[in-house]
């Protein structure tokens, strides 16, 4: 009723606007006392819809509210991806309900503007990055839908939306392990419905090979109407097919081999440090030979590794002084590129978020001297610290630091400023050695051999996080200045 009203009330004024001459008729004034009368009316309809909205929209406000009593308390340490995959999808949902109501209120303040120039919602891609994320995550560490939601479940519809994700990356598994989770969580709140799902899970076992898996859904299918031909054109298709191929993958099982030693690592599979070897490495304080900073607070130097020879400073770095870098550098993160084709670009290898400090910020200049106090290394030619923080599924797959040039990356000193429950760690695939991080320490460890040419030991990766929160920051140390401090060599071997 008051749709309508509004309607005739823009008519209304529409025929005020397109200059009827009122006035040169008295016939037509006198109509104008209805026309006051109805003009009225249809502003106290108009008023009462507005009161309407508003009372819906407090109403979904409240609603809103009601949801975020489950967060954490401290909502900055976020660390079970599902949650954190949820509370993005949530977000969005709030800004759509928000949205919906701000739009259809012709308030004069409109909200929508308001929010649109400040608020961050998050935008579709951001929601299928992290599910994408939350797959990586499955794929690496093996683990199954009900493995992975044991903290935080997902309904129906967000896991039907996992699963969709899977599917369009062709990770066929994956996909049907979410679509089946979502099946056995429909409610009669679920947008999503039975026949869609059952539409995937055939589609996903047909593509995953795994015929009578694929031939079950589509009967089930069948069975909920008979009448759907495109769906007994497919079941007779999949029979048939089904009698001609012998293999046929088990669709309900995640295999638990490691296709590489980086993801052998990453899953605490290998690592050679559990063998003798690692007898032989020391632990001790350190003074850097005599250096006066060092005389009175001596560093504590773990030996992780010989080759290629990784050094752990342990309380390099005081809380405090992760709580500055992290509040500097907070506000200033933006996706971390990769280098390909001589610049910066965006890469699903490495999933993170990071910034270089300015030179100017008295954090730097700090660190630099921690650092050459530490290594004995000169800090004059080192790039800007460099801050990291890992998302949902976060990681950097192999890489070497050293980029093959002239004055290249000889060293990299990486501090660790959170611990990270689950996940996470720094791995050398060719040395077979795994670094777990931990809150206030740091790794080093060079990057070329003395006689300049890359070592392919220092090959390393970040593992994915799957449960906690990783915080790094790294100096990457050039050739340049060093050459009195770690004099180059010209043998084959150094
Ligand atoms: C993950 O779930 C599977 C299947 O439900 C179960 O067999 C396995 O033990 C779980 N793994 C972990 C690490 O909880
Ligand atoms: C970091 O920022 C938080 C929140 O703004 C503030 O409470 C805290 O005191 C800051 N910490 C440091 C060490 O600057």
């Amino acid at each position: 009723m008051a749709v309508k009203e509004l309607a005739i009330l823009v008519v209304f004024s529409l025929t005020v606007c397109t200059g009827h001459e009122f006035f040169t008729s008295t016939d037509k004034i006198s109509h104008l006392f209805e026309e006051e009368g109805f003009l009225l009316s249809a502003f106290a309809s108009y008023i009462d819809a507005e009161e309407d909205i508003i009372k819906k929209m407090k109403s979904v406000l409240l609603l809103l509210q009601l949801r975020t009593h489950t967060d954490p308390s401290d909502p900055s340490e976020i660390k079970d991806p599902v949650a954190a995959f949820n509370l993005l999808i949530r977000l969005r949902s709030d800004w759509l309900s928000i949205e919906k109501y701000t739009l259809r209120s012709l308030h004069e303040y409109n909200v929508y503007q308001i929010l649109l120039e400040h608020a961050q919602i998050p935008q579709l891609e951001d929601l299928m990055g992290a599910a994408s994320g939350l797959i990586s995550l499955q794929e690496l560490y093996k683990l199954y839908p009900n493995n992975i939601t044991k903290e935080t479940s997902l309904n129906a519809d967000n896991a039907c939306f996992v699963g969709s994700v899977a599917y369009s990356e062709d990770k066929f598994q994956h996909a049907f392990l979410w679509f089946l989770y979502s099946l056995n969580r429909l409610t009669e709140y679920s947008t999503t419905t039975e026949e869609e799902l059952l539409q995937y899970l055939s589609d996903s076992a047909y593509h995953f090979g795994s015929l009578p898996t694929a031939i079950y859904f589509s009967k089930w299918l069948f069975d909920l109407d008979p009448t759907n031909d495109e769906v007994k054109v497919q079941l007779d298709l999949y029979r048939l097919l089904h009698n001609k191929r012998k293999s046929n993958p088990d669709i309900f099982t995640l295999n638990t081999e490691s296709s590489n030693s980086y993801e052998a690592l990453c899953r605490g599979e290998i690592d050679e440090r559990t063998s003798r070897r690692q007898r032989a490495l020391s632990c001790r304080y350190s003074t850097g030979g005599g250096n006066p900073r060092l005389m009175y607070a001596p560093v504590k130097e773990e030996e992780e590794w010989d080759e290629p020879r990784i050094i752990r400073f342990h309380d390099i770095i005081s809380d405090q002084e992760i709580e500055i870098l992290k509040n500097i550098s907070r506000p200033l993160l933006s996706r971390s590129e990769v280098f390909q084709d001589g610049r910066g670009a965006v890469s699903k290898g490495r999933v993170s978020q990071s910034v270089f400090l300015q030179d100017d910020d008295p954090v730097d200049a700090l660190v630099n001297q921690r650092i050459a106090d530490a290594t004995g290394l000169s800090m004059e030619t080192a790039e800007l610290l460099h801050v990291q923080n890992y998302g949902i599924g976060g990681r950097y797959e192999p890489h070497n630091d050293a980029l093959n040039i002239r004055n290249d990356r000889i060293a990299t000193f990486l501090f660790y400023m959170s611990d990270v429950e689950i996940g996470g760690a720094t791995v050398f695939p060719e040395a077979g050695v795994a670094v777990q991080p931990k809150k206030g320490s740091a790794v080093f460890w060079y990057n070329l051999h003395r006689n300049g040419k890359v070592d392919s030991n220092a090959k390393h990766a970040g593992c994915p996080v799957l449960w906690g929160n990783k915080w790094v920051a790294n100096k990457w140390i050039y050739e340049f200045g060093q050459e009195f401090k770690r004099p180059c060599s010209l043998s084959e071997w150094e």
